[in-house]
C-alpha cells in the first residue's frame, strides 16, 4: 500500500524521525526558497501531512500551496511557527503534544516554584559557602498560603493547578474565557489576577496573541514580594521589563525555564540572586520526549489509517 507523504518541517529526535520514516513517505522542507518551489512543483500536490516541531514555520502561504494536506502533527506542544487558524480555515486537522507532557512540565514549574519561594539556589550556596555555621538562613515563603495566578489553564495549567491543590494554595487563572468545569477563581484581567496573585505562573501558549502581555505594568502588579514563573514561551514576558523589575527590587523573584532569546539569557538575570534559570528544559526527560515523538506519530497514523 502507498505511504502518506509527510513534509518534515524542522529536525526531529533520532528515534522520531526513524519511526516517522518508516511509517511514511517523508520529505524533507529545504531551505532555499528555490528548492522549495521545485519540490511543491514536483511533490506538493501529494504532500497530506506535516509534521516536526511547532517552531518550523507553515504560514498561510505554504498552506495555500498544498492543496491536499490534510493533517499538521507537531512533536511539540507549541505551534507559534504554525498558522493555526488558517489550516483550520481549511478544514486541516491539527494536532500537538500538550496532553503528553503536560504532568512533565508541570513537575518542572513546581521545581522552578519551589525554588524561589523557598529561596532554594542561595540556601544551597549558603551551605557550600560555609555560612551556615555563622546564623541560620533567612526565612522562606510557604506555598501553602500562596495565591498563584495560572496564565493559561490549557493541559500543562490544569496540570499545574493539580499539584498546587495538594500543596493547599489559592489557585486562579486568566484565559480567553472561564472553564466552567473548575473552581478556580477566574480572572478575565491579566492585570487584576497580577494583583491578586503572590505568583504568576505563565503556561499559556506563545505567538502574536500573547507577545509580551505579561507587561511593565503586569509585572509591577506581581509586585516587590511576588514572583513569575515562565514555563511557556519568552515571548510572552517583557523580559527587559522582567529584568528591570527584579534588579530595582519591584519584583521579588523569577523561576524561569524560557527566554526571549534562547539559548541566549540576558547577562543581569545571570547575575541575579533572585532567579532561578534552566535551559528549557520543562518537557525534557528521556520518556516523555520518547511519549511525545509517538503521539505525533499516532495521530498522523489515526488520521490516515496505519499503513
Ligand atoms: C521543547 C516545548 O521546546 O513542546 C514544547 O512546546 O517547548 C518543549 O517541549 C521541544 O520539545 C523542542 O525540544
Amino acid at each position: 500500500m502507498k505511504k502518506t507523504k509527510v513534509l518534515q518541517i524542522t529536525d526531529l529526535p533520532e528515534q522520531t524521525t526513524k519511526a516517522l520514516t518508516d511509517k511514511f513517505d517523508v520529505v524533507r522542507l529545504p531551505k532555499s526558497a528555490a528548492e522549495l518551489d521545485q519540490l511543491i512543483d514536483s511533490q506538493g500536490e501529494a504532500i497530506e501531512a506535516i509534521a516536526g516541531m511547532g517552531s518550523g514555520k507553515v504560514d498561510a502561504e505554504l498552506l495555500s500551496r498544498l492543496p491536499n494536506l490534510k493533517m499538521i502533527s507537531t512533536y511539540t506542544a507549541g505551534q507559534e511557527g504554525i498558522d493555526v487558524a488558517a489550516a483550520e480555515a481549511k478544514g486541516i486537522a491539527v494536532a500537538n503534544t500538550s496532553h503528553i507532557l503536560a504532568q512533565e512540565v508541570a513537575d518542572t514549574t513546581l521545581w522552578l516554584l519551589l525554588t524561589v519561594a523557598k529561596n532554594a539556589l542561595n540556601a544551597d550556596k549558603y551551605v557550600r559557602e560555609g555560612k551556615w555555621q555563622s546564623g541560620n538562613f533567612p526565612l522562606a515563603r510557604s506555598i501553602a498560603s500562596m495565591k498563584i495566578g495560572i496564565l493559561g489553564l490549557g493541559h500543562i495549567g490544569q496540570a499545574v493547578a493539580q499539584r498546587l491543590d495538594i500543596m493547599g494554595a489559592e489557585t486562579g487563572y486568566f484565559g480567553r474565557g472561564r472553564k466552567s468545569q473548575f473552581d478556580y477563581r477566574y480572572f478575565s484581567d491579566l492585570k487584576e489576577m497580577a494583583t491578586w496573585c503572590d505568583v504568576l505562573v505563565v503556561a499559556c501558549p506563545g505567538g502574536a496573541e500573547t507577545y509580551r502581555i505579561v507587561n511593565e505594568e503586569v509585572i509591577a502588579a506581581v509586585g516587590p514580594q511576588g514572583y513569575i514563573v515562565n514555563i511557556a514561551r519568552g515571548s510572552v514576558i517583557d523580559e527587559e521589563a522582567m529584568v528591570e523589575a527584579l534588579k530595582s527590587g519591584g519584583l521579588g523573584g523569577a523561576g524561569l525555564d524560557v527566554f526571549a532569546d534562547e539559548p541566549n539569557v540576558p547577562q543581569a538575570l545571570i547575575d541575579s540572586d533572585r532567579v532561578a534559570l534552566l535551559p528549557h528544559i520543562g518537557s525534557a526527560t528521556l520518556e516523555t520526549r520518547r511519549r511525545m515523538g509517538e503521539a505525533m506519530i499516532t495521530a498522523l497514523e489515526k488520521h490516515f489509517g496505519a499503513k
